[in-house]
Order: C-alpha cells, then sequence, then structure tokens
C-alpha cells in the first residue's frame, strides 16, 4: 500500500522530460519524426520544434522523382541535399520518400516501351539511392500502388510492366544501398477491407520471389473519429507480413469548423495512435506529416478539414501535443 502510494506520488511528481524522440527511444523505439523540406525550413520555428523533438526527417517533397529528374538524365539535388543537410547537421535519422510514386512520375515516362521504362527506373532508383547511400535509414520504395479496392493503381509504372515495377524498384534500391531498410508505403490500411489483404498478400508473393524488402509504411493520414481499429491492423500487418512496420504519415484531420471540443478529441486520437505504434513490437517509429497546421498539405488537399497536426498556426503546442507526449510516458 505505502509502496503504490509512494510510486503514485512518484509517477505524479516526474516532470515530463525530454524530447518526443527521446522518450520513443526509451520505449525501444528507432525514432519520432517528421517532415521537412527547405521551404517550411526557412521558418526557425519549423527548425526548433524539429530540432528540439524530431529524431528523423522524412523530406516532405524534395526526394520524388519529379522533384529530382523531372527531364530524363537531369538530375536536381539542391532541395534534398539541403534537407538531408539539416537533418545530419541535428544528428538525425532521415526516411527517404519516395522512389517510385504515381503522383510525381515526370512526363517522359508515359509512352516509353517495358524496356526503356524498366531501364528509367534503374537508373532512376541507382542515382538517386546512391546518392544518399549510408545516410538513410529507411526508403519508401513504392508509395500508394493499390486502389482502396485491393486493385493495382492503373499507374505508368503498373500498366507497362505490371506487378515487375515492385520488383525492379526493391532490386535497383537494395543494390544501390544495401544498408537501407526498404519499405512500400500506403494510405488506408488503418481498417479492415481488401486493401490491407492486397499489401499481405502482395508482400508475400513479394517474399517468395527473394525480393529485398524489409517493412510496411502506413500512412495513416486519418480524419477525426477513425483510431479505433489503428492498432489491430498494425498488429496484423506485422504478424501476417513478418516485416517491420512503422506509422509514416500521422496526421489526424479536423473537420470544420475547428473547436475546442474537437481538439481535445484529436488529443485523444493522437494518444491512441501513437500508443497503437508502442504497443505493436515490430512498429518500429511514427512520423507525423507536418509541425504547424500553417503548413499541413491538408489545406491544399483535404477541402474541408483543418488543423491536423500537434502546433496550431502560431506554432503553439495544442492538446495533441500532449496526447502524443501521453502516449510517449
Ligand atoms: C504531399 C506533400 O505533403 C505535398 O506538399 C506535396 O505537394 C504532395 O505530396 N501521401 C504521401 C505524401 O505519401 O508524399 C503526400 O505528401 C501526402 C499523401
Amino acid at each position: 500500500m505505502k509502496f503504490s502510494i509512494l510510486l503514485a506520488l512518484a509517477a505524479a511528481a516526474a516532470p515530463a522530460l525530454g524530447s518526443l524522440n527521446e522518450k520513443a527511444l526509451a520505449k525501444g523505439k528507432h525514432y519520432f519524426g517528421n517532415i521537412a523540406d527547405p521551404n517550411t525550413l526557412s521558418d526557425t520555428n519549423v527548425q526548433n520544434i524539429l530540432k528540439s523533438d524530431f529524431g528523423m526527417i522524412t523530406p516532405e517533397y524534395s526526394m520524388k522523382w519529379e522533384a529530382t529528374e523531372s527531364v530524363q538524365g537531369q538530375f536536381n539535388f539542391a532541395d534534398a541535399d539541403a534537407t538531408m543537410d539539416f537533418a545530419s547537421s541535428n544528428g538525425q535519422k532521415v526516411r527517404g520518400h519516395t522512389l517510385i510514386w504515381y503522383a510525381s512520375a515526370p512526363a517522359f515516362l508515359t509512352g516509353l516501351s517495358k524496356d526503356d521504362l524498366t531501364a528509367a527506373i534503374k537508373s532512376h532508383i541507382s542515382t538517386v539511392v546512391k546518392r544518399y547511400a549510408g545516410r538513410i535509414y529507411a526508403w519508401d520504395v513504392v508509395n500508394e500502388i493499390f486502389e482502396d479496392s485491393g486493385e493495382f493503381r492503373q499507374s505508368v509504372f503498373y500498366t507497362v510492366l505490371g506487378e515487375d515495377f515492385v520488383d525492379i524498384a526493391f532490386r535497383a534500391a537494395s543494390e544501390a544501398d544495401p544498408a537501407a531498410m526498404l519499405y512500400i508505403n500506403e494510405y488506408n490500411l488503418e481498417w479492415a477491407g481488401p486493401k490491407i489483404e492486397a499489401m499481405i498478400a502482395l508482400v508475400k508473393r513479394l517474399k517468395d520471389r527473394g525480393v529485398p524488402i524489409d517493412g510496411v509504411g502506413s500512412q495513416t493520414h486519418l480524419e477525426l473519429g477513425k483510431v479505433d481499429t489503428v492498432k489491430d491492423q498494425l498488429q496484423y500487418l506485422a504478424d501476417e507480413t513478418g516485416l517491420d512496420v512503422a506509422i509514416t504519415e500521422l496526421d489526424i484531420r479536423i473537420p470544420l469548423d475547428v473547436t475546442e471540443e474537437k481538439k481535445q478529441q484529436q488529443k485523444t486520437e493522437y494518444q491512441t495512435v501513437v500508443s497503437a505504434c508502442m504497443a505493436v513490437e515490430s512498429c518500429v517509429g511514427v512520423s507525423l506529416w507536418g509541425v504547424s497546421d500553417k503548413n499541413s498539405w491538408v489545406d491544399q488537399g483535404m477541402p474541408g478539414y483543418d488543423a491536423p497536426l500537434l502546433w496550431d498556426d502560431n506554432f503553439a503546442k495544442k492538446p495533441a501535443y500532449d496526447g502524443v507526449d501521453a502516449a510517449l510516458n
């Protein structure tokens, strides 16, 4: 009795020491991360928050194909290098994002033959991955290749090469940087249905073919009210694939209008999602998709929603921050 009172007192008195990243490490995870790129790093508020709370950086845009090689054979690494340098100088790990994504496929890929498309993929991946070899914790090799129905998305990659494009991409990445963890990354894996089943089935086929794959990224772009199945689905993904899993792009958007009550709900839901990764042994870490509500992709991509992140438009901590902190304590 006395002992438990002492424990309770100690817990109550314990200050919330350390950054979100340090707390995640103390829980046995590899990192707690966020995104960056020169456009947001130009704001010192963003820099300071990234330095104080985060141990992993994902370039938001600068490493995508359209950003690095929009004209065939002409590479531009200025923004990617700047983001890489920011991370390196702060001792942060980097998740490379992303080598193959339909939404950043440059125009020159359209109309290529099978052989030419294969050559273009190999050259792109080899050049980008070798440039940062040894400095990247994990690459999202392919991103968003399924429809919610579980069918392959009809991208230029799939329509020309079929499922082979996945094998080609992973093998090229592995050759270029054998040390990087290689991920397949997808959204809407947070609930049961054909999409998560398609993902699991593909990973099993890839493993059967000896394709080097290490992890599945569950983006976890959520809207308020959708967190109940996150943990079970993450566990299911880990169990069925036998791979590492990670929450790679977490945000929880609020349907307008944003009220104090909804912000409190958002806090609870952030706690639930981050706790899910803590509870799933194969979950290596959580990355958020943005620092401040001021700079979220939700503003462009998700009309009718707002305020998805942990810091508000003025860089003040929201209740959501405390939800994440509670999950890590
Ligand atoms: C988004 C970025 O946030 C935007 O700035 C960019 O213009 C488009 O891409 N899923 C992903 C991310 O895998 O790469 C997307 O990022 C958000 C959805």
